[in-house]
């Protein structure tokens, strides 16, 4: 007699956490907001090899298939989340970058997932339920989790020092940032990516204001938080 209803319990549960994500549409807003932030960090802290993120239908099969409960908000071997606890290490990874690039200003940046100069596709997720999940210094209620990929760690090679777009394996795109994926070898969605900008080849168009530098990476951190916050506070 209790046997069943223990299976059907379990199956429900099961079938209840293989479809926790609701949907991924396209958040031209938020995406923006992610590109802008990248902008900022890779002109601020002389970032050669900073990519644009763009919406990638292929990242939300990745993340179907990695976020099946509120346990799973942690990184991925080809994904990272947006607000989940970083490896320790990736802090003084950023570091050694910000002394290579001779950054100077007393503020001590923490490496953050926007960081990551080789994550090409991102994209936000709503699920069907309220997850408490653990972020830096706590946990935020949230039912939406966002993804980078394709990377799932950090290596101190993968941050090169130098103008913003300046080391870019496919060359620029519009805004400075290097192009995503090689054109035609993506979905759709990559089929607007500018041509590499022939008027800045070395990222000089990419304003860079002493003055502001640092206010600049203020601002782009607090953006970051305030995405996280809006994203999680549900
Ligand atoms: C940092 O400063 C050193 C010493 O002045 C200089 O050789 C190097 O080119 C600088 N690097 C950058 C990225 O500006
Ligand atoms: C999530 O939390 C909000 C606010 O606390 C609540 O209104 C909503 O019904 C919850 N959603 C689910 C699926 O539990």
């Amino acid at each position: 007699m209790k046997l069943p209803i223990f299976i059907i319990v379990l199956l429900s549960a099961e079938l209840s956490k293989a479809d926790i994500i609701a949907s991924c549409d396209k958040d031209d807003f938020q995406l923006d907001g992610q590109i802008s932030s990248r902008i900022t960090y890779a002109s601020v802290y002389k970032i050669a090899n900073m990519y644009e993120v763009k919406h990638d239908p292929r990242l939300e099969k990745i993340a179907r298939e990695n976020f099946k409960s509120c346990s799973d908000y942690k990184h991925g071997k080809n994904f990272r989340v947006l607000g989940a606890p970083h490896e320790k290490e990736y802090d003084a990874i950023f570091k050694k970058h910000l002394k290579a690039a001779n950054y100077t200003d007393l503020d001590d940046p923490k490496y953050q997932e926007a960081l990551h100069p080789l994550q090409y596709s991102f994209i936000i997720c709503r699920l069907k339920v309220n997850c408490s999940m653990p972020v830096e210094g706590g946990t935020l209620k949230s039912n939406t989790v966002a993804f980078y990929g394709p990377q799932g760690t950090l290596s101190p090679s993968d941050l090169k020092v130098g103008p913003p777009g300046s080391q870019c394996p496919y060359g620029k795109a519009e805004r400075g940032l290097c192009i995503a994926w090689p054109r035609g070898a993506g979905s759709s969605t990559d089929s607007k990516t500018g041509p590499p900008s022939a008027q800045c080849p070395n990222g000089e168009c990419i304003a860079e204001s002493k003055s502001g530098q640092r206010r600049d990476g203020m601002e782009a951190m607090i953006y970051v938080f305030f995405l996280i916050a809006s994203l999680s506070f549900v």
